[in-house]
């Protein structure tokens, strides 16, 4: 039997609603599987601190077997230290009427120094997941500031818009979830990003054949962009459960591989595959093999999804010129 290693994954803003739907999960070993151990990191400003320490006492009081430790700390040095996986929630959420845009200058602070930290202080297989918003500019922010790190180990979540899409199909067609294949989200977690069902296969046929085109293009693409904005208008707080829910299994494939025969969607540091400018943070169609994202080869794109995916990247390439131009990259 080989020694299994203790895994050792920082969340950032802990004390946050995702955190306490994030938490609990991954103690459980719902992150990286029933025969890993895990230590939790928990990051926190130091007026959250206390609070983080409350969240604390619940996991402690779940006696969950595979959770060997739990640190919580405000200096970034400390909560990176050693960790294996971060997942970088903390962030200041959108409120009702407010535009992601609005949240680069606020958010651009946070991810620099997060970024550092990492490359000084994480274990060499550091992998990280950007939850908090603008998601893909923030993770583009924390990679630029860990240039020690390989660029790939820097990812946004992508994941809820993902499973989004598979939920909206699954209920216009009336068929489980498990029966879709192949559903991609083209660029940036906002509304801009594009949900395309002309690769997403349902009974092995093509889904874009098997809905109409004006459901497809006036309710099913805006509602799957922008239903982080109709959860906020709903609940009068950003998603949370689902949120979590997404990063558990971004992180889970990452680390154990995707479903042969499938495929799934994150936000990864672009090659220039599909034409989509190098090195940016944008959504695409991925496949998860020995640890590794690699983006899914040979698609074909018309002109309908062409427009969509140009205008999701034009906005990532604009928000990569705006932190540029305030110096967070
Ligand atoms: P929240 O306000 O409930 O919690 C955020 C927490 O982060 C707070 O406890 C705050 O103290 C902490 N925090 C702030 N700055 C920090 C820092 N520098 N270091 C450590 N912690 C810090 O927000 P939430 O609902 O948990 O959402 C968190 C983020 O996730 C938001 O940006 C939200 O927009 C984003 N989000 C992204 C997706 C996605 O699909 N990518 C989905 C839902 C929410
Ligand atoms: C979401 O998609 O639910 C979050 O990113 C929140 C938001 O601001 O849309």
């Amino acid at each position: 039997m080989g020694i299994v290693m203790t895994v050792k994954v920082t969340v950032t803003g802990a004390a946050g609603q995702i955190g306490y739907a994030l938490l609990f999960r991954i103690a459980s070993g719902q992150l990286l599987g029933a025969d890993t151990p895990v230590t939790l990191s928990l990051l926190e400003i130091p007026q959250a601190v206390k609070a983080a320490e409350g969240t604390a006492m619940e996991l402690d009081d779940c006696a969950f077997p595979l959770l060997r430790g739990i640190e919580i700390s405000d200096d970034p040095a400390k909560a990176f230290d050693g960790a294996n996986i971060a997942l970088l929630v903390g962030a200041r959420p959108r409120t009702a009427g407010m535009e992601r845009g609005d949240l680069l200058q606020a958010n651009g602070g946070i991810f620099g120094p997060q970024g550092k930290a990492i490359n000084d202080h994480a274990a060499d297989d550091i992998r990280v997941l950007v939850v908090g918003n603008p998601a893909n500019t923030n993770a583009l922010i924390a990679q630029s500031a860990a240039p020690d790190v390989p660029a790939e180990r820097f990812t946004a979540m992508t994941r809820l818009d993902h499973n989004r899409a598979l939920s909206q199909l699954s209920a216009k067609l009336r068929v489980p979830v498990s029966e879709i294949r192949k559903m991609t989200i083209w660029g940036n977690h906002s509304a801009t990003q594009y949900p395309d069902l002309f690769h997403a296969e349902v009974g092995g046929k093509i889904a874009a054949e098997q809905v109409e085109e004006d459901w497809l293009r006036d309710t099913f693409i805006p509602t799957v962009a922008k239903r982080g904005a109709a959860i906020i208008e709903a609940r009068g707080a950003s998603s949370a459960a689902s949120a979590a829910n997404a990063a558990i299994d971004h992180v889970h494939d990452w680390v154990n591989g995707t479903p042969e025969g499938d495929w799934t969607s994150a936000a990864i540091p672009s090659d220039g595959s599909y034409g989509v400018a190098e090195g940016i943070i944008s959504s695409f169609p991925v496949v998860s093999k020995n640890g590794r994202w690699e983006i899914v080869q040979g698609l074909e794109i018309d002109a309908f999804s062409r427009t969509r995916i140009d205008a999701s990247v034009q906005e990532l390439i604009d928000e990569r010129d705006a932190v540029r131009e305030l110096g967070l990259i």
